[in-house]
């Protein structure tokens, strides 16, 4: 485990942690560029599907990278693991999705989802490392720039 690894806090987004984590999302154009309302929504406990946020905090950076996954159990979509470009190959992201998967057991979910832009080298590597494996494709499903989705799955039970 790296030094930066041993030094992190996982634990659920909150309404304070919005700047941070918008600006980091800013930050990367893979990340999805959503709008502070839909981060408020998803931190919304009583909105539908039930979501699941985390983020990670490091001693000396504060919040450093975020998951979100939407849950329909018995499924869950993972709809973006982010972390910030200087806190990348730590071990960040395999550690925030250790904790998702450890919450959506508890929430019995026993399948996890997701899209990818065919051409994201990096968060394909970090799936298929955690064992998702392709179950198909979207032709020109992404716009701007327009790229197929690669569909992933990986059962947690
Ligand atoms: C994809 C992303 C989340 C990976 O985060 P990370 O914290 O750097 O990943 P980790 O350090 O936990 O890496 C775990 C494994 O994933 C793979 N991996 C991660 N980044 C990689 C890269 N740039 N190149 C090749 N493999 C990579 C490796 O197998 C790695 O294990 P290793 O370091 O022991 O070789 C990060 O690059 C990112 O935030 N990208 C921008 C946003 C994005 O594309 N999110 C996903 C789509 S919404």
């Amino acid at each position: 485990m790296s030094h930066l690894a041993a030094a992190v806090t996982i634990r659920p987004m909150m309404l304070a942690d919005l700047d941070r984590v918008t600006a980091i999302a800013q930050s990367l154009k893979e990340a999805p560029q959503w709008p502070r309302g839909a981060y408020v929504a998803m931190l919304d406990p009583e909105g539908r599907p039930r979501r699941i946020v985390l983020v990670a905090e490091t001693t000396g950076s504060g919040v450093v990278a975020f998951v979100v996954a939407s849950l329909i159990p018995p499924q869950a979509e993972l709809e973006t693991i982010t972390v910030a470009a200087e806190s990348q190959r730590h071990g960040l992201a395999r550690q925030l999705y250790s904790a998702l998967v450890s919450e959506l057991k508890n929430s019995h979910v026993t399948e996890v989802q997701l899209e990818v832009r065919a051409s994201n080298q990096p968060a394909l590597a970090l799936y298929r490392s955690l064992g998702l494996q392709q179950t198909g494709c979207r032709p020109r499903y992404y716009a701007e720039p327009e790229e197929d989705a690669l569909l992933l799955q990986v059962s947690i039970d």
